[in-house]
C-alpha cells in the first residue's frame, strides 16, 4: 500500500517560474492594495481594475513554465499517493503532470456567473481576457474563480479530510499566514513526518518539523532523497 503524501504549496512553489509570490519584497501586495483588487468589495466598487488585476495575472501565467519542484512532485506519483492542495491558482502543478491537485483558493483559468455559483467555465486560452459585460448563459457578470477575502473556502472539508488520513506532510513555499489554509497543519497527526521547503523561516506551532532551507526546485529533489 503506497503511502498518503499530502503537499501543501503556496506562491514560493511558483517563484522559480516567474510567478511573483505575495509577501515577499516586491510581491503582489506591495504593488497592488489587497482589498481593491482581492475582495468582493473591490469587485463591486470596480469590476474594470479586478477583471483586469485577474487578466494580467492570466497572461503572466501563459508565458510561465511548470518548475523542477512541479515535476519533481509529479514523479512521485510513482512511489506515493500523491495529494496536492494549492492555494495556488495557476495551474503549473497539472502542467507538470500531477494528478491530484485541489485548489484551495479557486483557479486563474476558470470564470463563474455571479448570478449562479454553480456556473463554472474554463477560460479558453485564445481569449483570456474577462471585461465587464461578458455574461455567463443566465446572463449574469462573469467573475474570477477565485476565493477572495472574505470569502468561504469551500473544499477546506475535503482538504481536512486528506491531511487527517496522511502518511508524510510537505509545505512548500507558503508563508503559512492565510486560514484556514494555514489551519491544515493541525489536522496531521502528531506521530506524522512534516518537511517544510523554503528559503526562508516560517513560524508554525508545529515543534518537530523538518526544514529543508531551500527553494521549490532542489527542495524537491531533497526531499525524494531523504523518503527514498
Ligand atoms: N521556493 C520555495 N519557497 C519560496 C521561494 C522558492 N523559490 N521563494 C519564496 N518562497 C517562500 C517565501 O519564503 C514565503 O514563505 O514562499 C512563501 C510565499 O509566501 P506568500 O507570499 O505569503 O504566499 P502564500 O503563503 O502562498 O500566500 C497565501 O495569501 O494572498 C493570499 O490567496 C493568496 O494564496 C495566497 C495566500
Amino acid at each position: 500500500m503506497r503511502k498518503k503524501l499530502a503537499v501543501l504549496t503556496g506562491a514560493g512553489m511558483s517563484a522559480e517560474s516567474g510567478i511573483a509570490t505575495f509577501r515577499d519584497s516586491g510581491g503582489l501586495w506591495e504593488q497592488y492594495p489587497v482589498e481593491q483588487v482581492a475582495t468582493p468589495e473591490g469587485f463591486t466598487a470596480n469590476p474594470e481594475l479586478v477583471l483586469n488585476f485577474y487578466n494580467m495575472r492570466r497572461r503572466e501565467l501563459m508565458n510561465a513554465k511548470p518548475n523542477a519542484g512541479h515535476y519533481g512532485l509529479a514523479a512521485m506519483e510513482k512511489d506515493f499517493d500523491v495529494h496536492i492542495i494549492t492555494q495556488n491558482i495557476d495551474n503549473l502543478h497539472e502542467q507538470a503532470g500531477s494528478t491530484n491537485v485541489l485548489h484551495l483558493h479557486g483557479e486563474l483559468m476558470k470564470v463563474r456567473s455571479t448570478g449562479d455559483d454553480s456556473l463554472v467555465y474554463d477560460i479558453d486560452p485564445a481569449h483570456i481576457d474577462i471585461h465587464p459585460g461578458d455574461t455567463c448563459e443566465k446572463g449574469f457578470q462573469l467573475r474570477p474563480h477565485i476565493v477572495w477575502f472574505g470569502e468561504a473556502v469551500p473544499m477546506i472539508y475535503e482538504a481536512e479530510r486528506i491531511c487527517a488520513q496522511a502518511d508524510i506532510f510537505v509545505i512548500i513555499g507558503t508563508s503559512m499566514n492565510v486560514y484556514p489554509a494555514a489551519g491544515l497543519l493541525n489536522d496531521i497527526r502528531k506521530n506524522v513526518p512534516v518537511y517544510l521547503i523554503d528559503p526562508k523561516d516560517v513560524h508554525t506551532n508545529r515543534y518537530n518539523i523538518h526544514h529543508i532551507r531551500k527553494g521549490a526546485s532542489e527542495g524537491v529533489k531533497e526531499l525524494k532523497e531523504l523518503l527514498r
